[in-house]
């Protein structure tokens, strides 16, 4: 089906920061989290119609250590222990899949932080499905 991107910079609302200092993003830059277990990011995404979507996020962890995050839709708990693990460097940008249940019209995706480091650098999100007929997984 249609996969539409929302790039972080646009994103409603983070705690952190749009910054450009790391090269290989699309659009006019990343968001950069707060170094700080309560940094989050919420996308507002629409869907023509209900059902199972692909949430692809592109990011870049240039630790070595994992940055698991809680991924929320509309207020409630998805998933909550997204695995973020080290890509390589700040400019080395890898994806993380997730499949989630959309309501028609707009929704809110929520990813929250669970260590003090905080989450990694996201360049988007992108999703994919929700006709009800996706149901690809990761
Ligand atoms: C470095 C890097 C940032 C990153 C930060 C972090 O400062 O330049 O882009 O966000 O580390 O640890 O999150």
């Amino acid at each position: 089906g249609e996969t539409v991107r929302y790039e972080s910079e646009n994103a409603v609302d983070f705690d952190g920061v749009v910054a450009t200092n790391h090269s290989g993003y699309s659009g006019s830059g990343f968001v950069d989290l707060l170094n700080d277990s309560n940094s989050y990011i919420e996308w507002v995404v629409n869907q023509a119609d209900s059902g199972n979507a692909t949430l692809t996020f592109r990011y870049a962890n240039g630790t070595t250590a994992n940055r698991p995050m809680t991924v929320s839709v509309n207020g409630q708990v998805a998933h909550s222990s997204v695995d973020f693990e080290g890509t390589g460097g700040w400019s080395s940008w890898d994806i993380q899949t997730v499949t989630v249940n959309l309501a028609a019209g707009s929704n809110v995706i929520r990813a929250d932080a669970t260590v003090s480091s905080g989450g990694p650098n996201f360049d988007y999100i992108e999703v994919s499905g929700g006709d009800g007929s996706s149901s690809s997984s990761s």
